[in-house]
């Protein structure tokens, strides 16, 4: 089997599919890699390390391959240039962008994306969606102490004491769970609120405070895991009352997020009023809507006297280790795919395979991406 791996194309992406760490082991394994030249070195993983692995590096082999090992969801470019029958690994935005799905399954490539990978046990080593939302929310963290004008930390000093900036977390997820553990360790009283109450022990266990809304909002996780998209009389009940919390910190990293949807509105424009001058708000879902309302996705900007940085693509800021983390599920997700002698097998009876699976045999498979195409019944 030849897998193959491109330099990323789209602005900003600095991750890479495949480290050389990585390379090593499926040559091992009998895997035939290559890769396009200078993919590794916006992640600082020049080609010399490749081929010390025993990987190919070879100029416009990056789509050859039978199977093609990616990051970002690939260009309309990029899928007119992958033959029919290949095996494409990567992020592709399945419930969002309808247009990638279509184009990959008129171009009769077999595409599996890493957001669609189910959430169970046996799959954890291939859960992408959690490694690089762990760069993204340490990011954050760190982003937040950068842009406040005052310590994270409480510091006695002969100079007079410092109090410890208050950061509020709000989505604890895989993403918010990290804020919280950065913003802790670098010494801020934390806070996080979360719809679903199954985090409130974790958010504990971290050193953090849940906090406890009184609007009358039962458990709003659905029997995936995942938040459920609240009503409007909820969503309006919950701003308002996070808007007096909010107004007491320094500090606000928000990372709320619903799959497939516009994110949730969590901070409107009078809770940042009610924010002391020079705090911060930092907004991980501004790719998505923003869960700040006067949050502009890329941009950092400066309202009633507040801080509000919009980072989009976090996790490829961080590309050492985005790609060291992202190489290793990909990895994961290939053991799956390829039999003792290194060839390419894929088993649909497999959950993994099955729910992962965006487009075969020319047809949309994937129920959300199948949706979001406007798809019904079973013609692509
Ligand atoms: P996500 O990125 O979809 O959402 C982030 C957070 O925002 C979630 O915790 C969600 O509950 C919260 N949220 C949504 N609407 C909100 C609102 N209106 N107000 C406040 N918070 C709101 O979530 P992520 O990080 O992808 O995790 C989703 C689920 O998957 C979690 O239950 C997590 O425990 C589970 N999971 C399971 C894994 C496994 O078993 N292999 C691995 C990773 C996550």
């Amino acid at each position: 089997m030849k897998l193959s791996v491109p330099k990323e194309a789209s602005e900003g992406e600095r991750r890479v599919a495949l480290v050389p760490e990585v390379a090593k082991k499926l040559v091992a394994d009998g895997v035939d890699v290559v890769l396009e030249p200078g993919a590794g070195v916006s992640s600082h993983l020049p080609d010399a390390l490749y081929e010390e692995a025993g990987a190919s590096v070879s100029e416009g082999q990056g789509l050859s391959g039978d199977v093609v090992a990616k990051v970002a969801p690939p260009s309309p470019e990029e899928i007119g240039r992958m033959q029919q029958g290949t095996v494409l690994i990567g992020f592709l935005a399945p419930l969002t962008a309808p247009d990638t799905a279509k184009s990959l399954a008129e171009a009769g490539v077999t595409a599996f994306a890493m957001e669609a990978i189910p959430r169970i046990s046996r799959a954890q080593s291939m859960d992408a969606l959690s490694s690089q939302a762990t760069v993204a929310g340490y990011r954050a963290g760190l982003i937040a102490a950068q842009e406040l004008g005052r310590f994270f930390p409480m510091l006695t000093t002969a100079a007079g004491t410092i109090r410890p900036a208050k950061v509020l977390v709000l989505g604890a997820g895989v993403a918010g769970l990290q804020a919280i553990a950065t913003s802790r360790r670098l010494g801020a009283v934390v806070s996080a609120f979360d719809v679903r109450s199954a985090v409130e022990e974790q958010i504990a266990s971290l050193g953090a405070k849940f906090v406890k809304l009184d609007i009358g909002l039962e458990d709003a996780e659905d029997a995936g895991g995942y938040a459920r998209q609240l009503t409007d009389d909820e969503q309006q009940r919950q701003r308002e009352a996070l808007a007096d919390v909010i107004g007491g910190m320094d500090g606000v990293i928000s990372t709320a997020a619903v799959p497939g949807r516009r994110a949730p509105l969590l901070i409107i424009e009078d809770a940042v009023r009610q924010m002391k001058p020079g705090s911060v708000i930092v907004d991980l879902a501004a790719e998505t809507g923003g869960n700040c309302e006067l949050t502009e996705a890329g941009q950092t900007v400066v309202r009633h006297d507040v801080k509000i940085v919009g980072p989009t693509n976090l996790a490829s800021s961080m590309p050492d280790h985005a790609s060291q983390l992202y190489a290793k599920n990909v990895q994961a997700l290939l053991a799956l795919m390829v039999d003792e002698e290194g060839a390419l097998k894929l088993d649909f009876d497999d959950d993994v395979i099955a729910g992962a699976c965006i487009t075969h045999d020319g047809l949309i498979v994937h129920l959300g991406a199948r949706k979001a195409a406007g798809l019904q019944d079973k013609e692509a």
